[in-house]
Order: structure tokens, then sequence, then C-alpha cells
């Protein structure tokens, strides 16, 4: 057999400012709200995905850091219909094509135990990936969306909005950028990975309870987020750190509110995390502003996000408060020396148990998905690095 087609991506993971909780339509995976978020750098946390077809193959397989997956995940089957759809429609590959079977390979450069949302990362690298090997034209964030919701806000970089849209069809429930990666290259996150064993609620059930059960939910999508989307985009473009800020902090503490208030509740803030929150607002009192925001999605990690001189310091109290045994507990940008934590000896705050903060991803804001030439799949379309 001929070198195949194969197409590789990496695409990134984003964390939402404003939060996407709740859905209209569960199929084709339509929002109640807008929805913000902010991509994160690749080079420290990415999925890469390779993709080929070939006549030879017998059926659709899957790899999933390096363990054979059933492909039978009704989201993964309706986002290869929908492509081959388009595809069928624009005439972009022969008739024959079409019925050849895919393979498909992907892995997470960050550990998936972490309990970040890969998803989005995933499925935003699925159909670009799947796009070009189809040669296919079309809005990919619709494609994105059909895997995962918050994966349409992933094919972009830098600062993105999520546009809930009104068509029953979806098609116009599109991400767009509000401003790229060189905008506000001061903005930093960092990730505080809690030490859990617990197994959360996922989203998706997480979610349509709530739209079950929540009136605060009802509330917030219609009076609450349409707002909030306004004027964190505006905060975005006018650099205001301070507005992002209290917005961020005001809407993570609405959807966990949300959640509360669902039936069955879902929680997902732990003890660490409320602390976590304890400690920033302790923070930026002290310094007079608001210095540091942070946002919790469905589980007790915490990202905060904040502006690069702020970095050191919040590092150096972090690991004051959140002692560890961990000789690598920052990683990502890594460590950042020389931050003098006037506040340490008299932060109101003491010191809680070791090691209840596994590790730190200290990153930055990123670009969207890129094609690379290093595959997953060899020349035959076999995976590589299976287990
Ligand atoms: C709390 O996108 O994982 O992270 O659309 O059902 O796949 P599905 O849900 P998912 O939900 C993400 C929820 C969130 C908030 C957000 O990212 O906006």
């Amino acid at each position: 057999m001929d070198e195949m087609d194969r197409v590789t991506v990496i695409a990134p993971v984003n964390i939402a400012v404003i939060k996407y909780w709740g859905k209209r339509d569960e199929k084709l995976i339509l929002p109640i709200n807008d929805s913000v978020s902010v991509t994160l750098d690749t080079s420290i946390m990415c999925a890469k995905t390779s993709v080929c077809f070939g006549p030879e193959f017998t059926e659709n397989e899957i790899w999933l850091n390096g363990v054979k997956t059933s492909f039978s995940n009704p989201r993964l089957v309706n986002v290869l219909d929908k492509i081959k759809n388009i595809a069928a429609t624009q005439r972009s590959v022969d008739n024959a094509v079409l019925s050849w079977k895919v393979r498909v390979c992907s892995e997470n450069n960050f550990p998936t135990a972490a309990g970040l949302a890969s998803s989005a990362a995933g499925y935003a690298c699925l159909v670009t990936a799947l796009a070009k090997l189809y040669k296919i034209k079309t809005d990919v964030s619709v494609l994105a969306r059909i895997g995962s919701g918050s994966a349409c806000r992933s094919v972009f970089g830098g600062f993105v909005r999520w546009h809930a849209g009104v068509n029953a069809d979806g098609s116009d429930s599109i991400a767009t950028q509000i401003a790229d990666s060189t905008h506000w290259p001061e903005m930093k996150a960092l990730i505080l990975v809690v030490s859990d064993i617990k197994k959360h609620t996922s989203s998706t059930v997480g979610m349509m309870n709530s739209v079950n059960t929540s009136d605060l939910l009802k509330y917030r999508a219609k009076y609450t987020v349409p707002r909030r989307t306004e004027e964190i985009s505006e905060a975005i473009l006018k650099k205001d750190f301070a507005k992002f800020a209290e917005l961020t902090m005001k809407d993570s503490n609405q959807f966990h509110a949300v959640c509360l208030d669902t039936y069955p509740p879902c929680v997902y803030m732990t003890d660490v995390s409320h602390k976590i929150v304890e400690i920033i607002h302790a923070y930026n009192d002290m310094c007079g502003e608001l210095k540091v925001a942070y946002t919790f999605d469905a589980g007790p990690n915490a990202c905060l996000y904040l502006l690069d001189k702020e970095v050191p310091t919040l590092l150096k109290l972090i690991k004051y408060l959140f002692p560890t045994s961990n000789l690598d507990f920052v990683i990502g940008l890594g460590d950042v020396d020389g931050g003098d934590c006037k506040f340490l000896n008299s932060f109101p705050i003491q010191p809680q148990a070791k090691d209840i903060i596994k590790y730190v991803i200290h990153t930055k804001v990123g670009k969207g998905p890129e094609f690379v030439t290093s595959h997953l799949l060899d020349k035959k379309g076999n995976p590589l690095n299976v287990k």
C-alpha cells in the first residue's frame, strides 16, 4: 500500500470565564446562553489527533491515549456523519472515499487524571483534522460543538465567545474570536490541581439536571449572562483587568450556585476550592484592588487568571499556604523567582495541611489549532505508541 493521507492537528484547552451551563437541544448541543473563554497555550497543554482513511480498513477505529476505544460513542458518530454529509454536498471528495472507514488516534500532553477538561481540546483537534481530510469548507466551530459544547471555543486562540444562537438547526450557534492571543500578552493562568479522588457528575448530566430543576439557571440565562458577556468582551478589548476579574469570579460563583440549586444538587467545589476562593479575596483585599480572579469548572480545580507582574508574588503565597513535598510543584512556564510577598506574615489565612494541592500549571493565553507533521499514525495508518 502507498503512503496514505494523514492529517495531524494539535488543539488547545479553553477555560470559560462566563460559563456555558445548560442545553436547549441535547443532540445538536445548543446552549441556553452565550459563553466566553480564554484559550490556553498548546505548548503547555494540548490534545493531538491524527486521522486517516482508506479502502482497506474494515471498520472505524479510535485510540485514545494509546488505548483502543469503541467508536460507538454517539457524539463521535454524529461528528463523522456530519462531516461526511458536508463532503457529499460539497463534492469535496469522490463518492468512493465516502464509504472508506477512518482511523483516529488522539492523545493529551497533560495528565487526564488531573481532571481538566480534555474533551474540548480533543474534539477541536478531531474536527479540524477531519475537515481537512475530507477537504470541506465550513465553520469548524459548529462541527466541534456537536462533539462537546465547550469544544467549539477551542477552535480559536485568544479570547473567544460562543454565541448561543436562535436557529433550531444550530447554524448560528458558533464561536467567534473577541481578540487574538497577542492582544493581552500579560494575561497568565495558574491552574491549581487539587488532590481529589471523588467521581463528579459529568457536565452533560449535571447541566441536564440543572435545566430541568433550577429556577436560578433560568434567571441566569435570561438576565445575568447577556449583560456579563457584553461587559467582559468590552473589558477584554480595553484590557481592564479589574472588570475582567470581577465578572469572572461572579460568574463562577453563580454557576456553582446554580449547581447547588439543581435537584439533586451537583457539588463540584470542595473545602479546598472554597479555601482558594477565600485566599484570593483576602489577597485582593490586601492589594486594595482586584489582582487575581478564580474560576472553577465541574470539578474542584481552580483556574486563576492574573497579569504576569503578579505571578511571582502569588506563587510565593500559594507555596506558603499550600506546603508541598512535590519537587516539581509548578509546571508549564514553571516557577518564577523574585516574588516578594510582603503579606506573608500578616496574611489572615494560615498554611494548610501538606500536599492538598498536587501541582500548579503555570500557563498563558495561546493560539488555536495547528496542523503538524509529527503523526500519531504510521504510513500504513497503524497507531504508534499503543499501550
Ligand atoms: C463547566 O462542554 O463538557 O466547563 O457540551 O455536554 O460536552 P457538553 O459539556 P461540556 O461542558 C462544559 C461546562 C463547563 C463550563 C464551560 O466550559 O463553559
